[in-house]
């Protein structure tokens, strides 16, 4: 029972452990592969391309080359075996001239015949030559006398010395005969079809990985409120299809926005209308206090209606435009020091940002407005980085509890305090100033400020 149980928890050590090491692979695979898919795919292509080339060289390297070098220096080995052979045949005369005709005319070879003197000492051997090693061996078998080699050099002759009882036969022969001297064209034509082969996936690969770029870029503008211009489905089938989708999806979305504002801009129409009417008859009634009271309530609801208007239009024709942003936070510090606030603002990073000016600044408005509205001191601080715009909104107010944080968002929603002191407000500032940050790809949060109040933070992606 133990033994079952001890090697059970074993062998789930064991899959932790590979399941463990499977997720390190993975995670630094992720790191030093690249993150873009042009890299990528021409990675796939590249990879096994490199790899199988470099199989296919080393094995005929290895086995090709090899082989045809010995074949070639056993060549060559036996051609010396003759001449030594021949040395103790013939007749020593005329300085060995029979011997050395027979050599060169028929064998290639060029011999001499030194006085017999030892050989020297063996030369430095080339640290990766086949040849050396292959000719070494072919003549140590074929000639069964003490010999001396030099493949070295960049000649295009080898030398062999073999001792003889009476003398040194000196030998030259052709470097090209005993080796396989031009197998680097092999190597050539190998590198220079897979550079071919490079050059079309390239191209091929850029054609087909551009319409996925103009998409990403596409939806990217989309989301961040921008115009998505020369836009048309490209490509492979697929992404072709993505693209279709985008469209229908962008054409909806639009669709739906301006059946929303349309919609509300009839209602409120529509209520403005009655309203008027309402405001006229009143008129005709006599001034007392209760008259007074429906008059300030007509007004009341008059001013909702002019916000919730404006809001339901929503300026939706704003296109994007590189705005100032520091200019533009000193605009808002300004007006909120005119406004009887002690106002304080600091921008950091480029100011220039792609955005609709205009409703970006009804936004960051209407945070600064409810700030000098609850508060005494207002700090607007921007930061701009790689990715985002961030403005932060804070004052020394009493803040929002964090309960109602999310609620204070919904159009008209004022809190009780709020309601109390009764100064105008219609309760939409919120509403718009996230609509605002929404339609630009954005948000708004809302925090506690180091300033003791609210700190409100819109983020927008650049
Ligand atoms: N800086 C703040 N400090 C404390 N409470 C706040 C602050 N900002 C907003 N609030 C609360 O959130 C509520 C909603 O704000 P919102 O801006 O949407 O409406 P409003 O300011 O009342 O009206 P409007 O902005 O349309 O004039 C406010 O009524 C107020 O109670
Ligand atoms: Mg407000």
């Amino acid at each position: 029972m133990s033994l079952v149980h001890c090697s059970l928890s074993g062998l789930g050590r064991a899959v932790g452990f590979l399941r463990e090491a499977n997720h390190r692979f993975a995670q630094w695979f992720n790191r030093v592969t690249p993150k873009g898919l042009y890299p990528r795919s021409l990675l796939i292509i590249v990879t096994p391309m490199v790899l199988l080339q470099s199989v296919v060289a080393f094995v005929f390297m290895e086995r090709h080359y090899n082989t045809v070098t010995r074949r070639l220096s056993a060549a060559v080995s036996q051609d010396i075996s003759a001449v030594v052979a021949l040395y103790g045949a013939l007749p020593a005369t005329d300085d060995h001239a029979v011997l050395r005709r027979i050599a060169w005319r028929d064998l290639q070879l060029n011999v001499a015949v030194l006085p017999p003197d030892p050989l020297p000492p063996p030369g430095p051997k080339p640290f990766f030559s086949v040849l050396d090693s292959a000719l070494s061996r072919e003549i140590g078998q074929k000639v069964s006398r003490p010999f001396w080699i030099d493949t070295v050099g960049r000649s295009n002759l080898i030398e062999v010395r073999v001792k003889m009882d009476d003398a040194v036969l000196r030998i030259f022969a052709q470097r090209n005969t005993a080796y396989a001297s031009n197998s680097h064209i092999f190597l050539l034509w190998m590198v220079g079809t897979s550079l071919v082969l490079l050059t079309v996936a390239i191209l091929f690969l850029r054609n087909q990985i551009r319409p996925i770029e103009n998409l990403a870029d596409a939806a990217e503008a989309f989301g961040k409120g921008r115009d998505v211009e020369n836009f048309r489905p490209r490509g492979a089938r697929e992404v072709r299809r993505a693209s279709v989708a985008f469209l229908e999806m962008k054409r909806r979305i639009e669709r739906q926005i301006e059946q929303r504002t349309t919609m509300l801009a009839g209602v409120s129409h529509d209520m403005r209308t009655i309203l008027t009417r309402f405001k006229l008859e009143l008129a005709f009634l006599p001034d007392n206090a209760d008259t007074a009271a429906l008059k300030k309530d007509v007004d009341e609801l008059q001013g909702m209606l002019e916000a919730y208007l404006a809001f339901a239009r929503g300026d939706p024709g704003e296109q994007t435009s590189l705005t100032d942003m520091g200019a533009l936070i000193e605009d808002l510090r300004q007006n909120a020091e005119r406004d009887g606030a002690t106002a304080r603002a600091s921008f950091m990073g480029p100011p220039l940002v792609e955005v609709k000016g205009e409703q970006l600044k009804r936004c960051i408005g209407n945070l600064v407005n409810n700030a000098v509205r609850h508060a005494d001191t207002v700090e607007i601080s921007g930061t701009r980085d790689a990715r985002w715009l961030i403005v932060n909104v804070d004052d020394d107010g009493p803040g929002i509890p964090e309960a109602k944080r999310d609620e204070v968002f919904r159009p008209f929603l004022r809190l009780d305090d709020a309601r109390n002191q009764d100064e105008g407000g219609s309760g939409l500032g919120l509403a718009i100033a996230r609509d605002v940050a929404r339609t630009h790809g954005g948000d708004i949060v809302l925090a506690d400020s180091p300033l003791g109040g609210l700190r409100a933070t819109v983020r927008i992606p650049v």
